[in-house]
């Protein structure tokens, strides 16, 4: 490895406009606005138009992160994006951004570690900035969960929504700052716990459809506990790697999961609720995409500054979890 640093040089998202409220779900499902704010935080969430998918998002999003840092597409070397709900089977969503930017020749590919994937697709980057292979890349978290969301199944349709978060991770001869550490971690005996069916295993056929297979499933249950567990050990091994206290911290950004698993586990580490960013009242739960959207807000609200030490935690299908501290 080099000495160079993988710096956040630019952030951006990009959210569709329509909102679908908790009042919107009551009619859909048996449910109410206040049971839903009351587990989980959720107030309204974005969902997308009939022209837009998790590419156009995404590079809507990658755009506002490279106008952020000054770049234009193509200063670009490489575009990594972490979805669960790709554009198509195949290609991956990576190389329709990457036309979508106007790029002809720019490598592009996705990674798929659900809820954790943004934290993934970081550390991959980070790689491949450090080894000084490349100079500028666009890390996007991008999903449309709408479109595998089962709207009569109240446990799960009340969480999900769209959107795209992107940051420009570049090359820095600052070593001292951009992402100073980061674990990835998965247990794929958990994959029942949340999952979409369809693939090789379960081709989509009328048996798949008529059983809502198409669709995610999720144990809600079971997943707080594992999330809640997931979120302490992270930023507790975040913090002792890194030789940190929580005073050195600015902002926890977590995946955007539910209000009562943050809340909780702050309290259990002893941490201040606001020292979690979170903005899961406006957009729900995006998966891959809600850190890179949450940073974003934070960056844009002057929550984190040059400098500061900002750390992610995330934890989901798979099961996947994983942890990243950097100093933007
Ligand atoms: O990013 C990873 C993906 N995220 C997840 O997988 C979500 C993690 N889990 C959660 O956020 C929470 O477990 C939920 C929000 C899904 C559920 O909250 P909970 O406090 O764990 O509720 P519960 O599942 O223990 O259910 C309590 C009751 C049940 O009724 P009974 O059996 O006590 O009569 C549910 O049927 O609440 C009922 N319920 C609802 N009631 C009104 C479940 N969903 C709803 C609903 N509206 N939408």
């Amino acid at each position: 490895m080099s000495n160079y640093g993988a710096i956040i040089a630019g952030t951006g998202s990009y959210l569709p406009e329509r909102r679908l409220t908790n009042a919107d779900l009551a009619k859909l499902v048996d449910t109410s606005d206040d049971w839903i704010i009351r587990r989980t935080g959720i107030k309204e969430r974005r969902i997308v138009a009939e022209n837009e998918s998790t590419a156009t998002m995404g590079t809507a999003a990658a755009r506002h992160a490279l106008e952020a840092a000054g770049l234009t597409p193509q200063d670009v070397d490489l575009i990594v994006c972490a979805t669960i709900t790709p554009e198509m089977q195949f290609p991956s969503t990576a190389c329709f951004v990457g036309a979508g930017l106007g790029l002809d020749t720019t490598p592009a590919f996705d990674v798929s570690a659900a809820c954790s994937g943004f934290i993934y697709a970081l550390e991959t980057a980070n790689n491949f900035v450090k080894s000084g292979r490349y100079r500028n890349i666009i890390v996007i978290g991008a999903e449309t969960l709408s479109r595998i969301t089962d709207y009569t199944d109240r446990q799960s349709c009340i969480l999900f929504g769209d959107g795209a978060g992107a940051v420009v991770l570049q090359r820095s001869t600052d070593a001292s700052r951009g992402v100073l550490y980061a674990s990835l971690h998965a247990d794929g005996n958990g994959w029942e716990m949340l999952h979409c069916a369809t693939g090789s295993r379960n081709p989509v056929n009328a048996d798949l459809i008529a059983t809502r297979r198409q669709y995610m499933q999720i144990k809600g249950r079971e997943v707080y506990k594992f999330a809640v567990q997931r979120f302490a050990e992270l930023i507790e091994d975040a913090l002792h790697k890194c030789q940190l206290s929580t005073k050195d911290v600015k902002l926890i950004v977590p995946h955007q999961v539910n209000q009562r698993i943050i809340d909780s586990a702050m309290e259990r580490l002893g941490l201040a609720p606001d020292k979690a960013f979170v903005n899961i009242d406006k957009y729900g739960n995006t998966s891959a995409a809600s850190i890179p959207i949450a940073l974003d807000e934070a960056w844009r609200a002057g929550k984190v500054s040059p400098g500061d030490i900002v750390l992610f935690v995330a934890f989901g299908a798979g099961l996947t979890w994983a942890n990243a501290v950097v100093r933007v």
